[in-house]
């Protein structure tokens, strides 16, 4: 039997012997470390942030600065260029609304595709109706972006371009670098959804050259309720604030007019998410301890070993055998996503089904719905054979289930 000597290190398996957790790219589980750093906020410390002339609150600013400072280290970028959100939604939301309607006209063009996420889509679709800019789509060549395809979509008029580095369905990866160079050369800013990508590769905000960047601390395995908004310091300066409130204003007077701070501190009004943003440190430091080499390998072996297995089963239709990454999108020919994956579940197989908060990627799937299996660095070799052994029973469905 495979010892996988992360398991150890997440109280889940221990608590839920039964379970095969295969819903990752929704939520990674959370390691002992990131509990501590959470519970040490609550036992040890306790009191707000930029609030106290205390010692204690003295000691959690310099904790909340220091994950600020690591998450830079993390992606490779200037601490005065990481705002902390409450997730890669937030943060998209705020470069939509704060910094790209600010730069949009009537007729301007935004360039996404079909193969992203609500958060991802949602925003763009709202400042387009408020200022009149109209949204493109880059067409798919083989359900993928490609270089060419995102070159041809570019117009005089092309303001925006936002994408997935890596989608949440098909689990593709673009060409960002090179993507982002182009964007450059026609003067247009490059949004990139890290929230599926920054669990499983490096990514350097200087190598790619992005101009803004979201990601969410759970999906790599930190709390929920926080993450990280980069910005290109020269973007951020006119980027106006989603929330107002206190910790993030200089000067208010009575006629209404005030002054917020020219830093990331006007991005984060109220009591941050202070715990929150505690784990997200503890979760940093401990996937830079696992590395992302040996977090791609295993991802490669459990998911080369389920992708193999399902291929050969008749009444099994993937949709993404060839992407980079740890997800595999299927189907139960002839049978609805959703009860696939309860039939997953009596098993304790946990899966993801149905739209996946991308509803314009079924379209590219040319299904209704879908089964996702993601793996993360945790999972085994055994989980994945249970998998296939469950998964070979689902030819004949309705007695597999009952
Ligand atoms: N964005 C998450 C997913 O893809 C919730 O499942």
């Amino acid at each position: 039997m495979e010892i996988n000597k992360y398991k150890e290190d997440y109280p889940f398996f221990k608590n839920n012997p039964e379970v095969i957790f295969f819903d990752n790219a929704s939520t990674a589980l959370k390691p002992k470390c990131v509990i501590e750093a959470v519970n040490h906020y609550y036992n040890d410390l306790c009191v707000n942030a930029h609030r106290g002339d205390y010692y204690l609150s003295y000691k959690v600013d310099v904790e909340i600065e220091k994950v600020r400072k690591d998450v830079a280290k993390f992606i490779d970028c200037e601490e005065n260029e990481v705002a902390f959100s409450s997730g890669a939604t937030e943060s998209l939301n705020l470069i939509a609304e704060g910094y790209c309607k600010k730069i949009l006209q009537k007729g301007d063009e935004i360039l996404i595709s079909e193969l992203e996420h609500a958060s991802n889509v949602l925003p763009w679709f709202k400042i387009a109706k408020e200022t009149g800019a109209v949204i493109k789509y880059v067409p798919l060549e083989n359900k993928r972006i490609t270089v060419e395809n995102f070159a041809n979509a570019i117009t005089p008029k092309t303001k925006v371009a936002s994408f997935a580095y890596i989608s949440n369905v098909l689990g593709y990866k673009i060409d960002a670098k090179k993507m982002c160079e182009i964007a450059h050369k026609h003067h247009i800013i490059f949004v990139l959804d890290g929230a599926q990508s920054t669990p499983h590769i490096p990514v350097s905000m200087k190598d790619l050259d992005c101009d803004f960047y979201a990601f969410s601390a759970h999906k790599l395995g930190g709390p929920t309720g926080v993450g990280v908004m980069y910005g290109k310091a020269k973007y951020l300066q006119d980027c106006d604030p989603l929330v107002l409130g206190g910790g993030m204003n200089k000067v208010i007077e009575k006629d209404g007019t005030y002054t917020v701070y020219n830093s990331v501190r006007k991005f984060e009004a109220g009591t941050p998410h202070i715990e929150g943003i505690l784990g997200l440190g503890a979760i940093i430091k401990y996937i830079q301890k696992v590395g992302f080499a040996y977090i791609q390998k295993k991802e490669k072996e459990l998911r080369d070993r389920a992708l193999t297995a399902l291929k050969k089963m008749k009444h099994i239709e993937v949709y993404n055998e060839d992407n980079e990454a740890n997800t595999i999108a299927f189907n139960i020919k002839d049978v609805f996503a959703q009860d696939a994956a309860s039939y997953f579940a009596k098993y304790n197989i946990c899966l993801r089904a149905g739209q996946h908060c991308a509803k314009l990627t079924d379209g590219v799937m040319n299904t209704y719905a879908s089964v996702r299996c993601s793996f993360y660095f945790y999972n085994t070799i055994e989980e994945v054979d249970k998998f296939i052994e469950v998964a070979s029973k689902g030819s004949d469905f309705l007695d597999a289930y009952f």
